[in-house]
């Protein structure tokens, strides 16, 4: 049973990302909604990632206006939320496979021109188009190993990726020729308030197809 101070303060962490959603996207996008696609396509439902989480993950992130960061499996659009709020002055895209969350997360970003929300599979994009890479565990583990072979085949140039979620597949990546591990954290109780219901691991990465060779 989850303890129910744990369950109170993940209500309260998530009324406080609901209060950021409004500023920042003008509606809330924090509800669940369960993949319409079968377990077989190995895609997760629709979770958002909580702010705090991401305040942490990506507090180092630095870019520039020749890099070009996308979202995999971006639902609603918080991670884009997250990172429009941050004023990058580079590309921010996101991907979804999910038309009705798809359509959420354009709606409320077309007020915002430097964003970009592409409708459709993830295994259908060239990510040499992309510097950085971020991933809220949106594919169960065999599709996510699948689509690690897919960018090890394809890609030309370095890029980073941050995995958030990876307790379940991001062994997949441990000592695997070409991708570095920059670190790995766990994530719960952060700043003042448990954002998960528990311990949730999350890694960042750098992928070099020069070294793979
Ligand atoms: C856990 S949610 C994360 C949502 C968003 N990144 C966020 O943090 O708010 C994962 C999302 O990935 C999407 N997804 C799963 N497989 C996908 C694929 N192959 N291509 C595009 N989107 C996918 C799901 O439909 C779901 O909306």
């Amino acid at each position: 049973m989850i303890n129910p101070f744990v369950n109170l303060s993940n209500k309260i962490s998530g009324a406080l990302d609901n209060r950021r959603d409004m500023r920042i996207c003008g509606e809330k996008l924090g509800v669940f909604v369960p993949s319409p696609f079968g377990e077989d396509v190995g895609a997760t439902g629709c979770q958002s990632a909580p702010y705090r989480g991401l305040d942490k993950i990506l507090k180092d992130l630095v870019l520039t206006d020749m890099d070009s960061f996308i979202d995999i499996g971006c639902g609603k659009g918080r991670v884009i939320s997250y990172m429009v709020s941050r004023g990058f002055p580079c590309r921010i895209s996101g991907i979804e496979i999910n038309p009705e969350v798809a359509e959420v997360a354009r709606r409320w970003t077309s007020r915002y021109p430097g964003v970009e929300i592409i409708e459709g599979d993830a295994f259908g994009l060239d990510y040499n188009d992309y510097t950085v890479l971020f991933m809220y565990r949106p594919m169960e583990t065999f599709t996510f190993k699948m689509f690690i072979e897919l960018l090890e085949s394809t890609l030309t140039h370095d890029i980073r990726l941050y995995y958030y979620v990876d307790g379940q597949s991001g062994y997949y990546l441990n000592d695997r020729p070409g991708w570095t591990l920059l670190t790995r954290q766990e994530m719960f109780f952060v700043r003042g308030f448990y954002i998960h219901k528990e311990p949730q691991r999350y890694s960042v990465w750098t992928y070099s197809p020069d070294k793979r060779r």
